[in-house]
C-alpha cells in the first residue's frame, strides 16, 4: 500500500465494510501526502491536537482546488457556509446564538426534557414491528427516529420529510470527497439543494416568528441575545446544518451500534440486565464504529510541522477520526469492542471549537433506541453480515440492516 493512494482506498466503496486495515497503515506515518496534494492524518494525538490548532481552518472558502484556485462555490451560490465550515469569530458568534435555545447556560434542561417524548417515539416505532419476523432497521427505525426528533426540536413539520429528504441526500452526496466524473455535477446540485432547503427553512422560520412555539426555529427568530439576531441568510445556513447533522449521523450511530451488538450478543443482553451499562456502551460504540470517519476537510493557514513532516500553507488536510479511535498508542487493544473500557475519550464528536453541537441529544437517542431494541426483540439476529453500506465515505453506516427476530415483547 502506498501512502499516496490511502485516501482513495479509505474512500473506495469496496472497502466500506472494513476500512480499519487502511487506518492501521495510515498510522504508520504521522502524516501521509496524497496524490491529489492533500494530507491525511490518522494518529489520535495528532488528530486531536490539529482539531485544536488555530492555524487549521474549517472555512470552506479557504479550500484550494488541485489547480491552485479557490473553491468559493458555496458563497457564489448564495447560501454562505454554516458554523461547521467557518472559523472564529464568525463561527463562535453563530454557535453561541444557535446554542441559546438548545443548551447550557440558557436552556440547560432542553435535551433532558425531551427524554419522555423520545422514549415514546421509540416505543411506538417498535410496536409497529408486531406481526413481522424481519425488518430493515434503517428504513423502519434508525432513520425515521432521529428525523422525527430533529423535526420536533427545530419546529419542522414531520410530514415534509419527503421534501427535505431529497435536498438532504443531495447535500450529503456533495460532501463526498471522492473525485469522479460526476464531482462537479454533485457540487452544483449540492449548492442548488442548499438554496432550496434554506429557502424552505427560512419560510418556516418566518411563520414561527408570527406564532412562536417551543422549538429552535422560533427561538432563533425571536431571541435577542447579546449577539443580536441572526440574519435570514445565517438562519438558513444554521438550520440547514442542524437539520442535516441532526439525523444523517445519528442514523449511523444506531445502525452501527445494533450491527456491533448483534455481532456481540452477550453485550446486547447486558443492556437489558444492567441498564446502567447503556452510557459507557454508547461511548464505546462511538469509539469503535463512529458515524463520522473523516472530519470535514481543513486547510492549513501556515506551514505546519506534524511530527517532522512540514505540511505547507494552503494544503487540504483530512483528519481521521475513526482512525484515531483505533490508535493503539491511545487505546489498549483498540480493535476490541469493550464496553467496560474505562478510558474512552474518543474523537467521534470531534474536539475543539467545532466539537459536536448535538452530542448530548445523539447520545440520549442512541441510549434509548438500543436499550429498547434489546429489551423488546426476542432472539434478534442479523440477516446479512456485512450489510450493504451507504455510499458516503465520511458518514459511514449501513444503508440497510435487515434484522430477523422471533417476536416483539410488549
Ligand atoms: C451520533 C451522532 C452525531 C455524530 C457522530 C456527530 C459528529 C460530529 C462531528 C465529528 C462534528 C465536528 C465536525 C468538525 O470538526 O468539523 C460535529 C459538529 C456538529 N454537529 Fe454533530 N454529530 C452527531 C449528531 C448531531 C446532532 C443530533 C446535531 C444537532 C442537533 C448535530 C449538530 C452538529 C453541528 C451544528 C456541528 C457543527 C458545530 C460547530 O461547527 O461548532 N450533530 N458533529
Amino acid at each position: 500500500m502506498t501512502p499516496g493512494t490511502l485516501l482513495q482506498q479509505i474512500t473506495d466503496y469496496a472497502n466500506r465494510a472494513n476500512p480499519y486495515p487502511f487506518y492501521a497503515e495510515l498510522r504508520k506515518t504521522p502524516v501521509a501526502r496524497q496524490d491529489d496534494g492533500s494530507y491525511l492524518v490518522g494518529g489520535y494525538y495528532q488528530v486531536r491536537s490539529l482539531l485544536h490548532d488555530p492555524r487549521i481552518s474549517s472555512d470552506a472558502r479557504n479550500l484550494v482546488g488541485q489547480d491552485g484556485r479557490g473553491l468559493q462555490v458555496e458563497e457564489e451560490a448564495g447560501v454562505p457556509p454554516s458554523m461547521l465550515r467557518l472559523d472564529p469569530p464568525e463561527h463562535d458568534r453563530l454557535r453561541r446564538m444557535a446554542m441559546r435555545p438548545f443548551g447550557p447556560p440558557h436552556t440547560p434542561r432542553r435535551v433532558h426534557e425531551m427524554r419522555g417524548e423520545l422514549a415514546q417515539i421509540v416505543s411506538g416505532m417498535i410496536d409497529d414491528f408486531q406481526g413481522k419476523d424481519q425488518v430493515d432497521l434503517v428504513d423502519h427505525f434508525a432513520y425515521p427516529f432521529p428525523v422525527t426528533v430533529i423535526c420536533r426540536l427545530l419546529g419542522v413539520p414531520r410530514e415534509d420529510e419527503p421534501r427535505f429528504h431529497v435536498w438532504a441526500d443531495t447535500i450529503v452526496a456533495g460532501a463526498d470527497p471522492t473525485a469522479g466524473e460526476d464531482y462537479a455535477e454533485r457540487q452544483r446540485a449540492m449548492h442548488q439543494a442548499r438554496i432550496e432547503l434554506g429557502r424552505y427553512l427560512a419560510g418556516l422560520a418566518e411563520d414561527h416568528r408570527h406564532s412562536p412555539g417551543d422549538d429552535l426555529l422560533s427561538g432563533l427568530v425571536t431571541d435577542h441575545g447579546p449577539d443580536g439576531q441572526m440574519s435570514t441568510i445565517e438562519l438558513m445556513s444554521t438550520s440547514i446544518v442542524l437539520l442535516i447533522a441532526g439525523h444523517e449521523t445519528t442514523v449511523n450511530l444506531i445502525t452501527n451500534g445494533m450491527l456491533t451488538l448483534l455481532r456481540y450478543p452477550e453485550h446486547l443482553e447486558r443492556l437489558v440486565k444492567e441498564p446502567d451499562i447503556a452510557v459507557p456502551m454508547i461511548e464505546e460504540l462511538l469509539r469503535y464504529e463512529p458515524p463520522v470517519h473523516l472530519a470535514p476537510p481543513r486547510v492549513t493557514l501556515a506551514d505546519i510541522d506534524i511530527a517532522g513532516t512540514v505540511v505547507p500553507k494552503n494544503s487540504t488536510l483530512w483528519l481521521g477520526l475513526a482512525s484515531g479511535n483505533r490508535d493503539p498508542r491511545r487505546f489498549d487493544d483498540p480493535d476490541r469492542f469493550d464496553p467496560d473500557r474505562r478510558d474512552i475519550q474518543h474523537l467521534a464528536f470531534g474536539s475543539g471549537i467545532h466539537s459536536c453541537f448535538g452530542a448530548p441529544l445523539a447520545r440520549l437517542e442512541a441510549q434509548l433506541a438500543l436499550t429498547e431494541l434489546a429489551r423488546r426483540l426476542t432472539n434478534p439476529r442479523l440477516v446479512a453480515d456485512p450489510p450493504p453500506y451507504r455510499p458516503n465515505p465520511l458518514l459511514r453506516g449501513p444503508r440497510h440492516l435487515e434484522v430477523a427476530f422471533d417476536g416483539v415483547r410488549s
